[in-house]
């Protein structure tokens, strides 16, 4: 059979490389985009041509996004575990932009502690962000979600090897990977493509927020440089450019997949 008859999405216009930006004219939430890794996503989207929806619980989340972005961007604060939050950011973003193109779901938590240290209250708090927070980010945003839009969850490399201390917020991780895969079959009649983007260590405040004192994480953090191929954490900014990838039709024949942003530290 010849390669012609073989049929394909894409038509050959899309096949150029364009000198635009690679959003343009698309609406990108994220959420979680006042800090670290979302507001390097939510910059980097916004220099691609798209306009940018912030939603998170910080109290300054105007204001960096007023300090960080153009006057376009719609910065909405709320908490992902609470679902009339999300409704409000919805509704919201369709007052302003009357659909959702890609999805970054980013908003999250980490805290460390070994099992028998664990309560529940440890588990269901983090459980409750990473999880079911991603997990209705995701359904309250279906019916603003255009044709071929697209979803990136934003895991962790904890998905793929056993760190010791990480065992809820792992499990948390390797939640959002599952559901990816599943979300990308269920969603994929619709043209959208669901997406895991999981960081190695990260340069970012994520680690300042962590639940000990701070010459314990400065040594959490050396241990970690110590055992990395390329001896340094990742920048909020090169996590930018994979969700990028995955956000943007330059990944149009990828959907489900795991692209895992971590220097190598779980491959090599
Ligand atoms: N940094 C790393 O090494 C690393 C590695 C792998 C994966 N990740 C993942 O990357 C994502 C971003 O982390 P980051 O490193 O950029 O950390 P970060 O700087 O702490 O950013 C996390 C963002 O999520 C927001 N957030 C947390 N809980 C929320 C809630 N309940 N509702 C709404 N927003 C909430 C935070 O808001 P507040 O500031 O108000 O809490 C903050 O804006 C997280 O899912 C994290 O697990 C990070």
């Amino acid at each position: 059979m010849s390669t012609s008859t073989i049929p394909t999405s894409r038509n050959e216009e899309s096949l150029v490389t364009s000198h635009k930006g690679k959003l343009e004219n698309k609406v990108a939430v994220i959420t979680g985009g006042s800090s670290g890794i979302g507001l390097a996503i939510a910059k980097e989207f916004e220099a691609q041509g798209a306009s940018i929806v912030v939603f998170g619980r910080n109290e300054k989340t105007a204001e960096i996004v007023r300090e960080n972005l153009n006057d376009k961007a719609l910065a909405v604060k709320g908490n992902v575990t609470n679902i009339a939050d999300l409704e409000r950011l919805y509704v919201q973003t369709k007052e302003s932009f009357g659909k959702i193109d890609t999805l970054i779901v980013n908003a999250g938590i980490a805290q460390f502690l070994p099992i028998e240290a664990v309560d529940e209250e440890h588990f269901d708090s983090i459980f409750n962000i990473n999880v079911k927070g991603a997990y209705f980010t995701i359904q309250q945003a279906l019916p603003l979600l255009s044709e071929g839009a697209t979803i990136v969850l934003i895991a962790s490399a904890v998905t793929q090897i056993g760190l010791p201390g990480s065992s809820v917020y792992s499990a948390t991780k390797a939640a959002l990977r599952s559901l990816a895969r599943t979300l990308s079959t269920e969603l994929l009649p619709r043209g959208i493509r669901v997406n895991t983007l999981s960081p190695g260590p990260i340069d970012t405040p994520l680690f300042e927020k962590f639940d000990m004192p701070k010459e314990e994480v400065e040594k959490f953090g050396e241990w970690m440089i110590g055992q990395h191929p390329m001896k340094r954490f990742g920048s909020a900014e090169e996590m930018a450019k994979a969700a990028l990838f995955l956000a943007s039709s330059d990944s149009s024949y990828i959907t489900g997949i795991e692209l895992i942003a971590d220097g190598g530290m779980t491959q090599l």
